[in-house]
């Protein structure tokens, strides 16, 4: 009686016995008058041989990759020398005796077998042929593991899953809205939930304390290798808990995370304020994988003859320093291209200071004293062999551009090892910042958050120095997740409507509900939403989320394999009371 096993099953102690086997054909090779296929499933490959003297053999000679077949045959041990010890059933092959194909396969229009670079929009139109690749196989897999360990973990501390709608009124998350249009209700429509944030909310308001979901959210925002206009949180809000509470337990459950599914242990994530983060790293999402601090030296060229530090200081702004380790060995050439690269990060340009052993030889050599550049050198920590580049616009721009040029000296200098795992939590974020499309402030999180203690008295005064109970979850330079302690009376939320300039009317009219609830008995609460995408791509080593994503949308926000969107017949318009100017 055969036995049925997987491709992935077979070992030597199941020579002699007779196996059944179903599976893709990975690659055929004919040679020594016997024909080889490794046939391939979902757990592995094992090789089956058909023999001339056996009628199966005439139906191996058109076998092609990719189909599929149905074997039955005898395992046996291969002939010393031919065992492949980087497979699992490498040590056996199987004689196959009966054969039966289950369906063909059209050409594949790239290979399947190998992980080769293949154009993505290709990869994208042929989805199911490139998830069958093992580099999507396992990256699918892992992202299943990630989600699993999660549910795991929340569930282990009480924790419930609760599923929230998709159709909903919007929830600001500073994205646009993708929204619906009813039917029954001409002229109205549901927006997609860009997070169950309000949801979560009044969960706790309805007594669930604990609640978690994986969440599936949508945002119409511009496309970047870390955004998809759909994906999925780690969605997460705790009832009495304070924010070291929050903390505690999204720690927990990443550092989990990673034993489980990486075997990694990481060590405790330290915390920085967002001040801190920005003065030593220029941005609020630091890749802690390598040093490389920036030094404010400001104080240095106070009363350097050069213009443009001088100006910009004069007007308030500050030079901010950052050292390229061994840069000392670059040239010219080099240097232009990294200040074209700090141009295109919004710097008005770059100065540099090339630290080498007969001297420093700077790009504006005229107009710096040595004795300034050797304090901004001291300043970094740099040393003979090194170069410094400077930055010098108003404060916030220069530390901005400072931070980016970081990550890509971090990049070139080969500091940045894939296989490190440096997680950080940024906190004590500021409420407001300056939107940079409308130029008014808009909220740093969403007006969920509770500003900081003792900050409450700053909404009339000074609004733009209150500070929130925000956090972030940073990893390897990538914002992981937010939350926030939040607003949980209703006349603090509306104060807070009031201080972004919402109008009474537009108040009752997006959050009349919201207040409602807030006002039978919301107990004090936080959260956190971490993104699963993000994390499944640091984790399974990619760059961009597509790789983690079994059916993502491509860099145009298009679903290349559906053809999505696409036009809908015009009675369903008419049903839906749309009419389309696809003129835009
Ligand atoms: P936030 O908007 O910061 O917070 O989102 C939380 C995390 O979700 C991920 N994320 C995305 N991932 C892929 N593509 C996108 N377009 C995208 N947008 C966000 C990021 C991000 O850090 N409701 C709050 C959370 C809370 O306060 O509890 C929220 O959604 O990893």
């Amino acid at each position: 009686m055969a036995v049925k096993v997987s491709c992935g099953a077979l070992r030597a102690s199941d020579d002699g016995t007779i196996a059944e086997l179903r599976g893709w054909v990975n690659r055929r090779r004919d040679h020594g008058g016997l024909i080889f296929v490794d046939l391939r499933d979902h757990e592995g490959l094992t090789q089956i041989v058909f023999d001339p003297q056996h009628p199966s053999f005439r139906e191996a000679e058109h076998l092609r990759h990719e189909d599929v077949l149905r074997v039955v045959g005898t395992v046996r041990k291969r002939p010393a020398g031919t065992e492949n010890a980087r497979l699992g059933t490498g040590d056996v092959e199987v004689g196959v005796s009966e054969l039966e194909i289950l369906n063909r396969s059209q050409v594949p229009p790239f290979p399947v077998n190998a992980d080769e670079a293949v154009d993505e929009n290709l990869r994208l139109e042929y989805r199911y042929l490139d998830l069958r690749r093992p580099r999507m196989q396992e990256n699918i897999r892992v992202r299943h593991r990630i989600v699993k360990a999660m549910r795991d973990f929340f569930d282990e501390r009480g924790f419930v899953e609760i599923e929230t709608p998709m159709l909903i009124k919007s929830t600001p998350e500073g994205a646009r809205d993708y929204i619906v249009p009813s039917r029954l209700y001409p002229g109205s429509f549901y927006a997609l939930p860009q997070s169950p944030q309000m949801l979560k909310q009044i969960l706790m308001i309805a007594g669930f304390g604990k609640y978690m979901q994986i969440a599936r959210c949508m945002r119409d925002e511009d496309q970047r290798a870390d955004r998809q206009p759909e994906f999925t949180q780690l969605d997460v809000e705790m009832s009495f808990a304070t924010q070291d509470e929050v903390l505690e337990t999204m720690e927990s459950c990443m550092r989990y995370v990673w034993q489980k599914v990486l075997g990694i242990e990481v060590p405790a994530f330290p915390r920085l304020a967002h001040a801190e983060a920005i003065a030593r790293y220029g941005v609020d999402k630091p890749d802690l994988r390598f040093g490389l601090e920036l030094a404010d030296v400001s104080q240095v060229f106070a009363r350097s003859e050069f213009g443009v530090f001088r100006s910009a200081i004069d007007a308030g702004g500050a030079v901010v320093a950052l050292r390229y380790p061994g840069g000392s060995a670059l040239s010219r050439r080099d240097f232009d291209g990294l200040t074209e690269t700090a141009k295109q990060f919004g710097a008005k340009g770059m100065v540099w200071a090339s630290l080498a052993s007969d001297g420093i030889k700077s790009s504006v050599a005229k107009y710096l004293r040595e004795a300034d550049l050797s304090a901004a050198a001291n300043a970094l920590g740099a040393q003979t062999g090194d170069a410094l580049l400077l930055f010098a616009d108003a404060r916030k721009l220069a530390y901005a551009v400072a931070g980016k040029m970081r990550n890509v000296v971090g990049e070139r200098c080969g500091l940045v090892d894939p296989q490190t795992y440096a997680f950080c939590w940024v906190t004590d974020f500021p409420y407001l910042e300056i939107d940079e499309q409308t130029g008014q402030p808009a909220p740093a999180h969403h007006p969920f958050s509770a500003p900081a203690p003792g900050d409450w008295e700053l909404i009339t005064s000074d609004p733009l120095q209150m500070r929130a109970q925000h956090y972030d979850l940073v990893l390897n330079g990538y914002e992981l997740g937010s939350g926030s302690i939040r607003i949980h009376k209703a006349a603090q939320q509306r104060e807070i409507f009031e201080m972004l300039g919402l109008r009474p009317g537009e108040i009752e009219d997006r959050f009349g509900f919201f207040l409602r609830a807030l006002d039978y008995g919301a107990p004090p609460h936080g959260g956190m939403a971490l993104g699963i995408d993000r994390i499944a791509m640091i984790a399974c080593s990619e760059e961009n989320l597509r790789d983690v994503i079994a059916f993502p949308k491509n860099q145009v926000a298009r679903d290349v394999m559906m053809d999505a969107p696409s036009s809908v017949a015009p009675e369903l318009l008419r049903e839906l009371h749309v009419k389309s100017d696809s003129r835009g």
